[in-house]
């Protein structure tokens, strides 16, 4: 056989590839052309179940490099040196939309990150918001459904929307960020990251600090108009792939600088706010901003689908220096993601190249659908044993959390820290241009002037409350736009 012979998936050279085989020239097709049948049923196994949030996305290949020494916080050795570097993939995607929608919709952008390390695989999978809808994995299942299409109508439904923000306050902070234009950024090479949640920090002591992840867009936050986007949607509906594919081809190549916020154990027990929800930020006057790295993409995948639609992150892969929070988020999705992508891709899905660790891993997991790594081979597939030297290491073990004394008891949503939804959105909203609050006020309206049926009223006028405690001004001018009197005198 030739190098360049075209072959069937398990080598046989292709006499025609074209012509099926018949009995005689325009007889029927015989039974016995396999090689029509490998290419009829490979076809028809082509795809995989799109993931289930975040399904439309693009990746490249990157590295991460160290610019400030942060090892008073953390040991991880990825830190560990100005200059070193890390490889790094990233994938960016919209929320809602299925693998074949928009690029421009309005919704928050994914920003999952893979490095690479020494000491197995870190994921920080992050959005372009640093507060979520939710603050309990308990209800992010209702939330998505949300939105996604209504069961009865297959349609996007702004009533479904509206009405679960509504009764959910929590939501404002994210709501308000997806309302401005950062709800349409201009592509994923103009937006920020953040990896939202609050993790730990652990240094060479064994100490721990918390701390939060951003990653400023070093091209500069650039956004689409609500109109510009809705425009984009029937001019190029892959425009952000485009954007990010083209400039890194054209050698353009995009860069964000890692920063962190950093709180100490003392101070999360005392700070006004609960440090562990998502629906807040830290604001910087508290937690300034400190520098860390660069993280630059610079390698376009040569496959879509083997390295962007194939890779799996999931926030429970930590390396040593990083750890979790009692952030009841992450602690939620350390459980869904690998499940997700035992579904999605099989149990064997950290052997896929984009996935592995290019370090040794040994562990005694066995078999499986698609089980290609060599399976551990004639190596023991069980511990303790007397036979292999793999061994445990006590000098990873964490620092014990310092916990609440009291256990097993309900969270209570009213309590003093936890129940204040309107203070931060209202902040962002007063810190914007005038253009921005106009945008923000329009996008609004226009958002929730889609919502239809028999509990219209009641949905707006419960939205509208919250958009009046954010912000007065705020209030008005939606309901201004909504063409809703108010009187001002209940407003005192
Ligand atoms: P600061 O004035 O120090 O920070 C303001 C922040 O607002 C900046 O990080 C800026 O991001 C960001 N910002 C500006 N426009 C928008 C927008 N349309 N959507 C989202 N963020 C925007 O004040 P605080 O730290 O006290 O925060 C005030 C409010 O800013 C918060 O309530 C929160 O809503 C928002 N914010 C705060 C962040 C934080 O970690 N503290 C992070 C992001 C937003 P940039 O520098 O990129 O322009
Ligand atoms: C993808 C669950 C909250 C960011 C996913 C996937 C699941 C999921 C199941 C698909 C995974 C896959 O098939 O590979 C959850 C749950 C959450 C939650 C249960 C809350 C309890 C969040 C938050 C963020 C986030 C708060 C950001 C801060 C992402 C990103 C992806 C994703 C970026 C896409 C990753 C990729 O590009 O492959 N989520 N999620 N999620 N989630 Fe979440």
């Amino acid at each position: 056989m030739k190098d360049n012979n075209l072959t069937t998936a398990s080598g046989r050279p292709y006499v025609d590839h074209e012509d099926s085989l018949t009995a005689g020239p325009r007889g029927p097709i015989l039974l016995e052309d396999y090689i029509l049948h490998e290419k009829m049923a490979h076809f028809n196994r082509e795809r995989i179940p799109e993931r289930v949030v975040h399904a439309k996305g693009s990746g490249a290949h990157g590295t991460f490099t160290v610019t400030n020494d942060i090892s008073k916080y953390t040991k991880a050795k990825l830190f560990n040196e100005i200059g070193k570097q890390t490889p790094v993939f990233l994938r960016f995607s919209t929320v809602g939309g299925e693998k074949g929608s928009a690029d421009s919709e309005r919704d928050p952008r994914g920003f999952a990150l893979k490095f690479y390390t020494e000491d197995g695989n870190w994921d920080l999978v992050g959005n372009n918001t640093p507060v979520f809808f939710i603050k309990d994995p308990k209800k992010f299942s209702d939330f998505i459904h949300t939105q996604k299409r209504d069961p009865r109508t297959n349609m996007k439904s702004p009533t479904m929307v509206w009405d679960f923000w509504s009764l959910n306050p929590e939501s404002l902070h994210q709501v308000m960020i997806l309302m401005t234009d950062r709800g349409t950024p201009n592509g994923y090479r103009h937006m920020n990251g953040y990896g939202s949640h609050t993790f730990s920090m652990i240094n060479s002591n064994n100490e721990r600090h918390y701390v939060k992840f951003h990653f400023k867009t070093a091209q500069g936050i650039q956004n689409l108009t609500g109109k510009q986007a809705d425009e984009m949607r029937s001019k190029d509906m892959d425009f952000a792939q485009r954007d990010l594919y083209e400039s890194i081809e054209n050698g353009n190549f995009p860069k964000w600088n890692l920063k962190i916020q950093v709180m100490t154990e003392d101070q999360s027990k005392t700070y006004h706010l609960n440090p562990f929800d998502l629906s807040k930020v830290w604001p910087h006057g508290d937690f300034p901003l400190i520098d860390v790295g660069v993280l630059e993409l610079n390698q376009n995948p040569n496959n879509y689908f083997q390295d962007v639609e194939q890779a799996a992150f999931a926030p429970a892969h930590i390396v040593d220096g990083i750890g979790f929070s009692p952030d009841k988020m992450l602690q939620g999705r350390l459980l869904s993601y690998p499940d997700a992508q035992r579904y999605r891709l099989g149990t064997n899905y950290e052997q896929i190249p984009v996935n592995r660790c290019p370090y040794a891993t040994n562990n005694y997991q066995r078999d499986g659908q698609m089980r290609i790594d060599g399976n551990g081979g004639s190596n023991p597939n069980y511990y303790p044993n007397s036979f292999d030297n793999i061994q445990t290491d006590s000098s990873y073990k964490e620092p014990a959390k310092q916990l609440d004394s009291v256990l097993a008891d309900r969270f209570d949503r009213n309590a003093e820290g936890e129940n204040d939804h309107y203070t931060q959105p209202g902040n962002l909203f007063r810190l914007l241009s005038q253009q921005d609050k106009e945008n923000t006020i329009n996008n609004i309206v226009g958002a929730m002037n889609g919502i239809d049926g028999p509990k219209r009223e009641e949905i707006i006028n419960r939205q509208l409350c919250h958009w009046f405690r954010a912000d007065v001004n705020l209030g008005m001018a939606i309901a201004k736009g909504l063409n809703i009197q108010i009187d001002p005198s209940l407003l005192r």
